[in-house]
């Protein structure tokens, strides 16, 4: 049976530089069900490290919803 273990729903995580908004993550969506196997990819620069924070519990997203089940 499909179990989602993590899922995400439009989140975005933007950063204010001054007078310019940082869009790091930018509406990201996803369902990642148990025992997959999964790889961000991009360039550097592109939302990974801030991704994998939000995904962590390290950084509060600006808007949309994470789940985390066990
Ligand atoms: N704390 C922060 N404050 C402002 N901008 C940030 C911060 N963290 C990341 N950024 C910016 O967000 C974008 C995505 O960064 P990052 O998630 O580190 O990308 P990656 O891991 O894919 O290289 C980059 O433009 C980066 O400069
Ligand atoms: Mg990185």
């Amino acid at each position: 049976m499909k179990e989602i273990v993590i899922k995400l729903e439009n989140v975005t995580k933007h950063y204010s530089m001054g007078d310019a908004i940082v869009k790091a993550v930018d509406g990201i969506s996803i369902d990642i069900e148990k025992g997959d196997f999964v790889a961000i990819i991009g360039p550097s620069g592109c939302g990974k490290s801030t991704a994998m924070n939000l995904v962590g519990s390290l950084d509060l997203p600006t808007s949309g919803k994470i789940f985390l089940g066990k």
